[in-house]
């Protein structure tokens, strides 16, 4: 429920058990007041701490800078003597900068608005209030938007910058979303990383001056995740205030917490301003991203479960969202560029036999990619490799029974293409110099429309030349030379904030044509794992790094913030490819369950009894697949904490069922039983599991009796089902 209490100044914006409330000083100062545990009341406006010094500009002009400094301002803007972090920077066409945004007015209504070219959370029971603040000589009209559903503690925040004046003005830094907490010990958590080992949850104090994460790469990338959290000293699973905030965009972004002279802690949220100047014409209008806060008085356990909720009911919008996924292979690791028609229908034929469901044909169908340095950007099918042709290709591998699926990356274009050779103004560069290679590959200048369609439409002809069910969309490699033929000097601050806009575009185009499709984004593994992507695909390929043992790792960082129905995950050959360990087949599949599932090795060779067991762990898969993409998901225990062991726990919404994968990376001599504590049960009905029969409190007071087993990276699933009353 949203509210306005007149008489008190105090707009109250409330969930299940959460409030958010922000109230107004002198009527023309929004400044944010509470964020928390639900609270009844509206009486709040003490909290501004108006009541103390500094009073506020109108009745002691002489202190409008100590009260800028101060006060909690919803929306901190630069130049007026708040020195903290801000969100809005505008240069003027005198070259000032300079804004004050003066409260105007409100909005409150069901539903919620779409944000124009954007990925964004949605939903029909929601509810929205808009609060609208003006900069009468900057000629600005801002507008805030918060956004609640039905029974959940989350909040999207985002806002647009108007033009109502008479002149241009250059926007030279737009954030999204500022927090103000009040003091106290706190930590900071974030998803760190690097390529084939993202998403490691990494915990710091946070102490006085700015920290936080960022990227510049035009990817949300390895090493940051758009997601942190400030969290109270201590917090654990189950314990802690937890303030979580998640980005809706996949390019530039920063995020800082910063905790100043009284201990006041403000955490920030938005596009980086470095390589960030858009130009605002009269009348126009710029939105940014989304934000989606979290709040969590009872730890990160809710955190997850309420991200988890919101992503699956409120962002993702596929028609796979809820459906079980096809099983897939992927002939990447089991082939890299080396293969042709014969050897992927005689992967087809075999993965038939075992019960596996889709092949999905990687990198090196097209062009003359023979290695990654050639090729990107002419997409067109090399009969040489796939004799007979794509449709050919397609069609036998229905005839055999399995879906098809195709690897794409469109966003790039090898100096060693057709492409490249008929337009070297493609690609991003600066005028006079040689742009910088990676894995031997430029980015295109997607700025352009015509780059933009002439790439849709080379994949739609593709995906229009066949029957084609599912297509990994790839981007291997950072943006650098931020430069564009095509846009005037006064604009060439825009290029990383359009060439997103023109790649959520693309998608977008794509599956409106497609609607069918199952998208799967894919960076480098998981350089783009994020909100705005689920926006358009409802799984991202989690990282290429598919040891088991790693993805303990990987996969508990990506499920701390979004569904496990998101994180594409494969069994694969060993020795693992990345790191050489050797694990056993059951692990990896164990592993892989908690994830889409698939297979990423050549089934024809691998091992008798390791192709023995692929039925098997199918059998698994489609047994708890459901469970697994619609259940609550407790992590119980973490093998990057403990380095011993890693335990987490499923359970259904109505908690008949649930289910408790342990993995026993370490084994230890003359080891004892565990016994593992389990969440989220009917305290007072029995649960099976196997034979043995426990009251629900007893498990999770007591514990699961975990047996010892012989062996390093040896797991376990536990399968719980209550039996009637
Ligand atoms: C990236 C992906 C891999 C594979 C290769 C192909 O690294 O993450 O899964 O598709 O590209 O070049």
């Amino acid at each position: 429920m949203i509210q306005f209490d007149e008489k008190n100044s105090i707009f109250k914006i409330d969930t299940a058990g959460s409030s958010y409330v922000m109230g107004l000083a002198d009527n023309e100062y929004l400044g944010h007041v509470y964020y928390g545990e639900k609270l009844s009341d509206t009486r709040l406006s003490y909290l501004l701490g108006m009541d103390v010094n500094p009073f506020t500009p109108k009745q002691k002009i002489g202190e409008k800078v100590s009260f800028m400094d101060c006060f909690p301002l919803e929306y901190p803007t630069q130049g007026l003597g708040d020195f903290r972090e801000s969100c809005l920077a505008v240069r003027r066409s005198n070259g000032q900068e300079q804004a004050e945004l003066i409260y105007k007015g409100y909005k409150i209504y069901k539903g919620k608005p779409t944000l124009a070219g954007l990925p964004a959370t949605w939903g029909e029971d929601s509810e929205t209030l808009e609060i609208i603040l003006t900069d009468a000589v900057a000629g600005l009209k801002v507008t805030l938007f918060y956004s609640v559903f039905e029974g959940m503690d989350a909040l999207a925040k985002s806002v647009t910058i108007e033009n109502i004046g008479e002149e241009t003005v250059y926007l030279t830094k737009v954030l999204s979303s500022s927090l103000d907490i009040r003091p106290g010990s706190y930590e900071l958590l974030s998803l760190h990383g690097s390529w084939a080992r993202e998403r490691h949850m990494n915990r710091r104090e946070i102490g006085y001056g700015s920290m936080g994460i960022e990227t510049c790469r035009g990817i949300s990338g390895h090493q940051e995740n758009p997601f942190l959290a400030v969290v109270s000293e201590g917090t654990t699973q189950s314990y802690g205030e937890v303030y979580a905030m998640n980005f809706v965009y996949s390019s530039n972004f920063t995020a800082k917490v910063q905790k100043n002279q009284f201990d006041h802690i403000r955490a920030v949220m938005g596009i980086h301003p470095e390589h960030f100047t858009w130009k605002l014409s009269p009348g126009e209008v710029f939105t940014a991203p989304e934000v989606v806060l979290v709040y969590s008085g009872e730890g990160l356990g809710k955190m997850t479960r309420t991200y988890h909720e919101v992503y699956r009911n409120h962002l993702i919008r596929s028609e796979w969202k809820d459906k079980m996924r096809p099983v897939l292979i992927n002939n990447w690791e089991a082939t890299y560029f080396n293969f042709n028609t014969e050897k992927l229908l005689d992967i087809a034929r075999t993965a038939k036999e075992h019960g596996i469901e889709m092949l999905v044909m990687d990198d090196g169908w097209f062009g003359y990619r023979e290695s990654d340095n050639s090729s990107l950007g002419d997409w067109i099918v090399n009969e040489e490799k796939l004799q007979g042709g794509l449709k050919y290709l397609v069609d036998e591998v229905h005839r055999i029974g399995l879906k098809f699926g195709i690897w794409f990356e469109p966003e790039m274009i090898s100096p060693d293409s057709d492409l490249y050779r008929a337009h070297p103004d493609w690609a991003l560069h600066c005028e006079g110099r040689v742009p910088g290679q990676a894995r031997n590959q430029l980015v295109l200048d997607l700025t352009r429309p015509e780059v933009a369609d002439y790439i849709y439409d080379s994949i739609a002809t593709i995906l229009r030349s066949a029957d084609i069910e599912y297509v990994k969309w790839d981007m291997n490699r950072p943006l650098s030379d931020i430069g564009s033929s095509y846009l005037p000097s006064d604009q060439q601050g825009e290029i990383m904030h359009r060439q997103m806009l023109a790649v959520y575009h693309m998608q977008e185009r794509m599956l409106k044509e497609f609607p069918k499709l199952l998208l799967e984004n894919c960076s480098g593994g998981g350089a783009r794992f994020d909100p705005g992507m689920l926006y358009f695909s409802p799984q991202f390929w989690c990282s290429d790094d598919t040891d088991a043992i790693e993805r303990l790792i990987i996969q508990e960082g990506t499920q701390l913030v979004y569904p496990l129905s998101t994180i594409g995950a494969h069994v694969s050959d060993c020795p693992n490819h990345t790191t050489g360990r050797v694990t056993p087949f059951s692990t990896r599949g164990d592993v892989a369950l908690s994830g889409t599932f698939g297979y990423e090795l050549d089934i024809t060779k691998i091992s008798e009894s390791d192709r023995k067991e692929i039925p098997g762990q199918i059998e698994k898969f489609k047994k708890y697949n459901p469970l697994i993409v619609s259940g609550d998901y407790y992590r119980i225990a973490s093998y990057q904490d403990n380095h011993d062991y890693d335990c987490y726990q499923i359970v259904s919404k109505d908690k008949k069922k649930s289910i408790v994968t342990f993995v026993q990376v370490h084994a230890k001599p003359n080891a004892k039983k565990r016994y593992i504590r389990l969440c989220g049960l009917q305290p007072d009905l029995y649960y099976q599991i196997g034979e043995e029969i426990y009251m629900g409190d007893t498990l999770m007071k007591a514990g699961l009796p975990i047996p010892v087993v012989f062996g390093d990276y040896k797991s376990m699933i536990f399968e719980l089902n209550q039996l009637n009353k």
